[in-house]
């Protein structure tokens, strides 16, 4: 069946579906369900019975929302906005109101530093290497972390050499999958046992690309990566697309971006560009996240842009 929460998060997850038409449909009066969503009333049995079949009729059912989807932010180029991306988008995803667990699969650990939790006690290297769950740490309302430093680093070999090593952190994920609606892993700059464990825990990765010619270089290491993943592990891994990040308006980068768009005709490249701002910057000094920073910059509006774009993507796609 459906109820009041499922309801509103699937309007979340539809921001152009219109609730003064859903209301009219299900024979409801006008503002029923406005004021649902807005927390002043809540919706009774006949209510609910009415607002089931359209939903229905939208894309809802009732085991829609039972996993989380898990993103991996990747690109084994480094310094090309992996780390601000999963931060700020998921950020941007919380504020909407999904439950958000970020994973630092990075032993630079610069995600969990930018949520400000520097040496970890409980780490996910834990998780790897001991009995332990993944530990999870509220960031703020809706974004929890599961941090990582230095140590993460100690699990990469042991990865590699125990049987089904690589598989580990997607068993960790199961106990979670129902508690939150996105898990985004922050992938290492590097193809490395923790890359391909965070990629075969996936439904998908999300590529971020600095546009500049040296980083549309290496993007072929990165497809190929992903195809071995498929072929061995993980045959549903999908690739979101590219989010162009740190872009600055001048020939060379309006250059690389076209060359992307045509060369990479396969894959989705998303319309809304992350520009080069040093507002990021000095978020990351201040250890804070980027609307948390500034949250009426063009820095923080730009990637709730981008989480809009990225979910209206997800309902077409799923
Ligand atoms: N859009 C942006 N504009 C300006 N600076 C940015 C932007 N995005 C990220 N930065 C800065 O660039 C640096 C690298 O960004 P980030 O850490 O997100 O990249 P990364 O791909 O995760 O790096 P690594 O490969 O080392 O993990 C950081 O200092 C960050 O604050
Ligand atoms: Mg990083």
């Amino acid at each position: 069946m459906i109820t009041q929460e499922l309801i509103i998060k699937f309007l979340r997850h539809n921001p152009s579906l219109s609730v003064l038409s859903v209301e009219k449909e299900a024979g409801l009066a006008k503002g029923t369900l406005s004021k649902a969503i807005s927390g002043e009333r809540n919706l009774n049995e006949r209510h609910l019975s009415a607002l089931y079949p359209v939903f229905s009729k939208y894309g809802y059912s009732p085991t829609l929302y039972e996993n989380a989807r898990v993103i991996s932010i990747i690109n084994h180029k480094g310094g090309v906005g992996k780390t601000t991306t999963t931060g700020s988008l998921g950020e941007a995803l919380a504020l909407k109101g999904f439950r958000v667990l970020l994973i630092d699969m990075d032993p630079q650990g610069n995600l969990s530093q930018i949520l400000g939790i520097d040496n970890p006690e409980k780490q996910v290297v834990d998780a790897l290497l001991k009995q332990d769950e993944l530990p999870v740490i509220e960031i703020s309302t809706n974004l929890h972390l599961a941090p990582s430093d230095i140590d993460l680093a100690k699990a990469e070999i042991e990865l590699i050499i125990s049987l089904g090593g690589v598989s580990r952190l997607k068993n960790k994920l199961v106990p979670l999958m129902d508690k939150y609606d996105y898990i985004l892993l922050d992938c290492p700059p590097s193809l490395n046992a923790l890359t391909s464990s965070a990629l075969i825990a996936s439904k998908s990765c999300l590529i971020t690309l600095q546009p500049e010619i040296s980083a549309v270089k290496g993007l072929n290491s990165l497809l190929d990566r992903i195809i071995e993943v498929r072929s061995s592990w993980n045959p549903s891994l999908e690739i979101d697309g590219i989010v162009f990040t740190m872009v600055k308006k001048n020939s060379v980068h309006d250059g690389v971006k076209e060359h992307v768009r045509e060369s990479m005709a396969q894959f989705r490249v998303f319309n809304t560009e992350i520009k080069h701002l040093v507002d990021f910057q000095k978020a990351q000094v201040e250890q804070s996240t980027i609307s948390k920073f500034a949250e009426n910059s063009e820095a923080a509006r730009l990637y709730r842009d981008f989480s809009e774009e990225f979910i209206q993507y997800l309902e077409v796609v799923k």
